[in-house]
C-alpha cells in the first residue's frame, strides 16, 4: 500500500490532477465507452458533425466522435486541465484523429465556447463537480447549433450497493460523499439531469438512458479505492477523515475483499439525458 500524503486542496475539483488519477478516468472511460457510443449513435452522431465536448478530460469521448465524425467532421475538447488535455490530444493525433483539438478553458466563466456552433455539444461527469452547474448547462445549450444536440451523461452515486452490506464501503461512502458534498458537486447529478435541463432553459429532454455495471467485490472494490485516493487530499484538508483513519479504512476494505471477493457490487449508474435544438 502506498503512502497517504495530506495537502490542501487547490481548487474546488475534488479528484485533483494526479497521474494515478489521470489514469483511473481512463480506465472507466473505458468501462463506459458502449453506454456513450450508444447514445452518440442515438443523436445520429455521423461523417461531417461538429462536436465539442465539454470537460473532456482524458479525450476518450473524444476518440468515440472522431472515429463517427470521420476526418471532415470536427472535435473539440474543453477542459481546465491543460496537463491532461494536451495529453490527449498528442494521443489523438498519434492515432490519426488529427480532427480534434483542445482549449484550457474554465466552463464557470464567462469567456465565449470558441468555435460555436457545435452539431453536437457533450458533457460526461462534468456538471456533477460544479455547484454552477445549471448555468454551466445554459452555456452549452447556448452552444448548441439548430438542429444539433445537447447530450449529458453524469453519476448518481445510489448505484453504488454491495451485497452483503459491508461497513468498510459505507465508511468509504461516507468519506467520498462528504468531500463531493463540502465542494459543492452533486452525487445525484445524473438522476437530476431532467429538472437540470428544465431549469437550464432547454426544456424536457427527448430522452433518457441509464447504464449501470455489477462486478464481483473483489474487482470493483478497485474502482472505489481509486476514487477515494484521488479525493483524499480534500477530505484530509477538510477534517473529514484522519491520515491515521484513511490507512486503517483500506487495510479493512482488503481484508473485506480478501472475505468477500464474489460478492456483488454495483458502480454508479451512468444516467444520460438529450435534446434537439428546433430549427430556427
Ligand atoms: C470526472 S472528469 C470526466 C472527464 C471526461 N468527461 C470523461 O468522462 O472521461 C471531469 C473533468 O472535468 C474537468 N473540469 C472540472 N471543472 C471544470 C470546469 N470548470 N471547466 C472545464 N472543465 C472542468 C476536470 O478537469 C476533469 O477533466
Amino acid at each position: 500500500m502506498s503512502t497517504i500524503e495530506t495537502e490542501r486542496p487547490q481548487a474546488r475539483y475534488a479528484l485533483g490532477h494526479s497521474p494515478e488519477e489521470y489514469d483511473r478516468l481512463r480506465t472507466q472511460a473505458r468501462v463506459w465507452e458502449d453506454a456513450t457510443g450508444r447514445l452518440l449513435d442515438r443523436v445520429g452522431l455521423g461523417p461531417g458533425a461538429s462536436c465539442l465536448d465539454a470537460g473532456c478530460g482524458p479525450g476518450e469521448t473524444m476518440r468515440l466522435m472522431a472515429e463517427r465524425a470521420g476526418p471532415t467532421g470536427r472535435v473539440l475538447g474543453i477542459d481546465t486541465d491543460s496537463s491532461l488535455g494536451a495529453m490527449a490530444l498528442a494521443s489523438l493525433h498519434d492515432e490519426g484523429h488529427r480532427q480534434c483539438s483542445f482549449r484550457a478553458q474554465d466552463l464557470t466563466g464567462g469567456e465565449p465556447i470558441p468555435g460555436a456552433p457545435f452539431g453536437l455539444v457533450y458533457a460526461r461527469l462534468l456538471l456533477f463537480h460544479l455547484p454552477q452547474r445549471a448555468a454551466v448547462l445554459a452555456r452549452l445549450w447556448d452552444a448548441v447549433a439548430p438542429g444539433g444536440h445537447l447530450l449529458v451523461q453524469d453519476y448518481d452515486v445510489r448505484g453504488i450497493t454491495v451485497l452483503p452490506a459491508l461497513d468498510s464501503v459505507g465508511e468509504l461512502m461516507r468519506v467520498v460523499g462528504g468531500v463531493f458534498h463540502a465542494v459543492g458537486a452533486d452525487v445525484h447529478a445524473g438522476a437530476r439531469l431532467p429538472q437540470l435541463f428544465a431549469q437550464a432553459g432547454v426544456g424536457h429532454p427527448d430522452g433518457v438512458d441509464v447504464a449501470g455495471r455489477l462486478e464481483p467485490f473483489a474487482v470493483g472494490r478497485a474502482f472505489l479505492e481509486r476514487v477515494f485516493r484521488s479525493v483524499l487530499p480534500v477530505a484530509l484538508a477538510y477534517g473529514i477523515i484522519t491520515s491515521a483513519g484513511a490507512t486503517e479504512l483500506l487495510a479493512v476494505l482488503d481484508r473485506d475483499a480478501a472475505r468477500f471477493p464474489d460478492c456483488s457490487m454495483g458502480w454508479p449508474l451512468l444516467i444520460g439525458a438529450w435534446k434537439r435544438k428546433e430549427q430556427a
